[in-house]
């Protein structure tokens, strides 16, 4: 089955509102440093564009983990694939996500990353998809919600391709 990408946030609109979310984040965090963790892989080109549109100090690190298996429906199962380096004790963390989608792998996530003493932890993602929320999340910024379709681009894979689209587009199947 061969597929096409049809294009759904064009490189500009997400620049625009990368932008606008660096500047809010600057503006709570006023005074104060943020320790941004990425979680790999989709949300690295997310990361790299927000750090740059934020004026407070930032440090950065890196975890991945796993619920996902090749295909595109969510397993449920959530795996550390990668911890932090640094510990994020009385560290003000924000934790920088490519899509909230069944709300599984976030959960998870904060909770965990909750129990290390964080002196506040929030969480930003460059997509929501509501529709799809099977566990509660509370997401402090959000960058575009968006319609329960598979989207790819940004950092967001099908199968690890096309992470290095400039844009988000919808994988639509061709019969
Ligand atoms: P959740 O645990 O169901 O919220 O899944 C979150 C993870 O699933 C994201 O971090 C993505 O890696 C992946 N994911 C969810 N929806 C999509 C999509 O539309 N395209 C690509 N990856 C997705
Ligand atoms: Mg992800």
């Amino acid at each position: 089955m061969s597929e096409h990408i049809r294009v759904l946030l064009p490189e500009e609109e997400l620049n625009e509102r990368i932008q606008t979310l660096g500047r809010e984040i600057s503006r709570d965090y006023e005074g104060r440093q943020v320790h941004m963790i990425c979680v790999l892989k989709g949300g690295s080109f997310f990361m790299c564009d927000l750090a740059k549109r934020i004026s407070v100090p930032v440090s950065l690190d890196f975890m991945s983990v796993s619920s996902y298996g090749s295909g595109t429906k969510s397993g449920g199962v959530v795996k550390i694939v990668k911890d932090l380096d640094e510990p994020i004790k009385d560290k003000d963390v924000l934790v920088v996500e490519d899509i909230v989608d069944s709300g599984r792998t976030l959960s998870y996530l904060l909770e965990m990353l909750m129990a290390r003493g964080p002196r506040s932890l929030k969480l930003c993602t460059l997509l929501d998809k509501p529709d799809r929320r099977v566990v509660d999340v509370n997401v402090d910024y959000t960058g575009f919600q968006i319609p329960d379709e598979f989207v790819v681009g940004f950092g967001l894979d099908y199968d690890q391709r096309y992470r290095n689209l400039p844009y988000i587009g919808v994988v639509e199947f061709d019969q």
